[in-house]
């Protein structure tokens, strides 16, 4: 294991070399533009170097905010064919070409974390109150659009915007999404990344047949939800939306916006409570809905334990902590984004298997309160996952080997966090 310092520095540096000026790319080569929840995410770490710097992240972001409200998960700032699919494929006529669909809505908990611990709390606020209505419009976007018999859940409309693109949770339903009419095309991360830890063929094939579906329907999000073969309520990425209206209210509240705080709180309270529909007893977590057929999809997925993000009833906590103790018996390192007691489980590709310290931050954050000994378990894992495959986009929860692309910018974010909060817990990393 390293020391804390050399791992501030590694961490440091890797941040410094994915700074485009006004934004960050997640690792080069493989993205090279801004990803939404990545930015968000990697905010936090960015907020530990130049807490003006980490503002600017989040406010590019929403410079792109589309008109209805939404905020794309890519802007393409710049013209790279490293990447694959480009503006040209997904061709949603904004000014500056971005991607027709969003990510989870980790903006609002950002915003919040970057406030609370701000040096500078005046300039904080300042600018935290010029983001306080594009934020409150991208969840007010949400859920008009993706929840539009009013459940109090949201659906993702493409694996992509779970965050979790190949996960087993959208395996049954990916059954509904042609393969066949798509314009051919060759793909670009297998240039930078190891096929066996990336989404298959078939799985980008169905991707790109849902970008020409809604493209074909003119990126129109009033038509897009009904059109869709792939509905999904996903409850990992509704706890974020969640968290961050809980979130997003405290500081609109704080900063005199009192009906942004009352309608995000109204938001919060309607979900919290949908959210029983999804859990499962005998899993001990939540779990996917097919909107489609109406059903829970059958897969021990990580998208059911990121649900703790949320604060949701203390003994649905407790249960999911229990849980997580049950996955740390089945691999060397927590969180799996997938029970390797599944055959479905796959150590290395991508969202099957592999463990994401973004994932084990939200996890860890949202358990602190009530199994603070598990939190602690993931924060330990997660930095000895650095030590064993350095800064990876993702790891093989058996042996710790780095997966995926490597000096990823929210991996570097995240470690920084985990060392301040082991340095404020008086816990040696
Ligand atoms: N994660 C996706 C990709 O691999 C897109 O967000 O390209």
């Amino acid at each position: 294991m390293h020391d804390r310092s050399e791992l501030v520095a590694a961490a440091t540096a890797i941040l410094k070399e994915n700074d485009r000026g006004s934004y960050t790319v997640p690792t080069r080569g493989l993205y090279p533009f801004q990803w939404n929840w990545d930015s968000c995410l990697s905010a936090l770490g960015l907020a530990r170097l130049d807490e003006g710097r980490a503002f600017t992240e989040i406010e590019t972001l929403f410079a792109h905010q589309w008109p209805d409200g939404m905020v794309p998960h890519i802007i393409f700032h710049v013209e790279d064919d490293g990447y694959f699919p480009g503006p040209n494929v997904w061709q949603t006529g904004r000014p500056v070409p971005t991607s027709g669909i969003t990510q989870p809505a980790v903006a609002g908990f950002a915003l919040r974390r970057l406030v609370e611990r701000a040096r500078d709390r005046t300039e904080a606020e300042r600018r935290a109150l010029a983001l306080l209505e594009p934020i409150h419009r991208w969840h007010e976007w949400f859920f008009a659009m993706r929840d539009p018999a009013r459940e109090g859940l949201v659906a993702i409309l493409h694996p992509w915007e779970s965050g979790r693109d190949n996960s087993v949770d959208w395996d049954l339903a990916f059954e509904r999404v042609p393969t066949s009419g798509i314009t051919p095309y060759t793909r670009r991360d297998l240039a930078h990344a190891d096929a066996s830890m990336r989404p298959t063929k078939e799985q980008y094939d169905r991707y790109l047949w849902l970008v020409e579906r809604f493209r074909s329907l003119g990126w129109d999000n009033a038509k897009l939800h009904d059109a869709s073969p792939f509905q999904i309520v996903d409850p990992g990425l509704n706890a974020i939306l969640l968290r961050s209206c809980l979130d997003l209210a405290a500081l609109a509240e704080g900063l005199g916006a009192g009906e942004i705080a009352a309608r995000n709180r109204a938001w919060a309270k309607a979900g919290l409570a949908a959210m029983e529909g999804l859990w499962s007893d005998r899993l001990g977590q939540y779990l996917c809905r097919d909107r489609v057929t109406g059903t829970l999809v059958d897969s021990a997925s990580v998208g059911g334990l990121i649900a703790a993000f949320a604060p949701l009833p203390p003994a649905r906590l407790r249960t999911m902590a229990r849980r997580i103790e049950t996955l740390a018996a089945r691999c060397r390192y927590v969180v799996p984004s997938h029970d390797p007691a599944d055959p479905r489980y796959d150590a290395r590709r991508y969202w099957r298997g592999p463990v994401w310290l973004i994932v084990n931050y939200m996890i860890s954050d949202g358990l602190e309160g009530v199994a603070p000994s598990v939190a602690e378990r993931i924060r330990e894992a997660s930095l000895e996952l650095i030590g064993t495959g350095g800064f990876a986009e993702y790891y093989d929860p058996n042996t710790g080997a780095p997966c995926g692309g490597g000096r990823f910018t929210w991996t570097a974010a995240m470690v920084l966090e985990f060392l301040a909060q082991a340095e404020a817990a008086g816990t040696e990393a």
